[in-house]
């Protein structure tokens, strides 16, 4: 058995706090490929590379720098994860969602999750985004595996409601005044790298699946595992494989990401900015065995 999770986390809270002084919000954002830009707007930055933190993993994906970003953003304290890490790359789902389990340790209640993805839905269009409403986990584990911790949630957690459905509904309102293409759907995480088949493919729409992708539901599986509230975002960067008749590049997935950057930018900046107010989680920060300031 390794650390567990708990004291792994309280280790790297002790050197993040070490180095940057108190650490500590509401609201955490974990963003995928592409989002990095949102971090730099981020004012009165306190930040650390992945590398200096003992025990997250750092990413060998390119466009997925590992990095923690905490400060002012749209008016709210916000800590921002930039670069994400999957279970293809080799790491047990126990440890991609060790820095999930880091926000909550700092206090975050709410958790935003972003994410690139094929649209499955024939009627979607690359560029678009869609908001999650649900998920189906298809990567054959989970990052609960193993003995449970109570002190960061139940054996057997409820998932019926894993996306918040306020802050799908703020989302979807404020994408349409925006004039932005938003969904609201299903999304089927695989185990990935190799994109779907066609026949995949068709067997996820088949499913239920509105989008498909290699991350976020373990990380939301631990979300909601500690009762955050959850809201997660897919920018569609293709149609899955077999919808467009071309063949899949990570490249072109990038470039479309790339494009879609400032429209998913400002719908997030939108949503966060029109948020009802909520509170650090105080029970987690000494859990964690952290002090909480106010
Ligand atoms: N499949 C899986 N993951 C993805 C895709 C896809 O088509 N596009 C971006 N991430």
């Amino acid at each position: 058995m390794g650390i567990s999770s708990v004291a792994a986390i309280r280790e790297a809270i002790g050197v993040i706090e070490s180095k940057l002084g108190t650490i500590q919000a509401p609201l955490g954002m974990i963003l995928g490929s592409g989002l990095g830009g949102l971090a730099d707007q981020i004012e009165n930055p306190r930040s650390m590379s992945y590398n200096e933190i003992p025990h997250l993993p750092s990413s060998t994906v390119a466009g997925h720098a590992g990095r923690l970003v905490s400060g002012k953003w749209q008016g709210r304290d916000v800590i921002a994860l930039s670069g994400r890490v999957h279970r293809y790359e080799g790491h047990t789902l126990a440890r991609v969602v060790l820095p999930v389990q880091l926000l909550a340790g700092l206090g975050v209640h709410t958790v935003l999750v972003t994410n690139a993805a094929g649209a499955v839905n024939p009627s979607f269009a690359a560029g678009d985004l869609m908001v999650l409403s649900d998920h189906i986990n298809m990567q054959g584990d989970s990052p609960l595996i193993g003995s449970n911790d109570t002190r960061l949630g139940p054996r057997f957690p409820d998932m019926t409601v894993a996306y918040a459905a306020e802050l799908r509904e703020l989302t979807l309102r404020l994408a349409k005044e925006r004039g932005l293409t938003v969904h609201e759907g299903v999304y089927a995480a695989v185990l990935g790298p190799s994109y779907e088949t066609p026949a995949e493919v068709r067997m996820l729409g088949i499913l239920g699946a509105d989008a498909v992708g290699m991350s976020t539901v373990p990380e939301v599986i631990a979300a909601r595992h500690m009762g955050l509230r959850v809201l997660g975002l897919s920018c569609l960067t293709n149609m899955a494989a077999g919808l467009s008749g071309g063949t899949l590049h990570h490249d072109e997935v990038k470039e479309v990401a790339g494009a879609a950057t400032d429209g998913m930018i400002g719908l997030i900046a939108a949503v966060v900015r029109g948020m009802p107010d909520f509170e650090l989680r105080h029970e987690f920060r000494s859990h964690f065995g952290t002090q909480l300031v106010v």
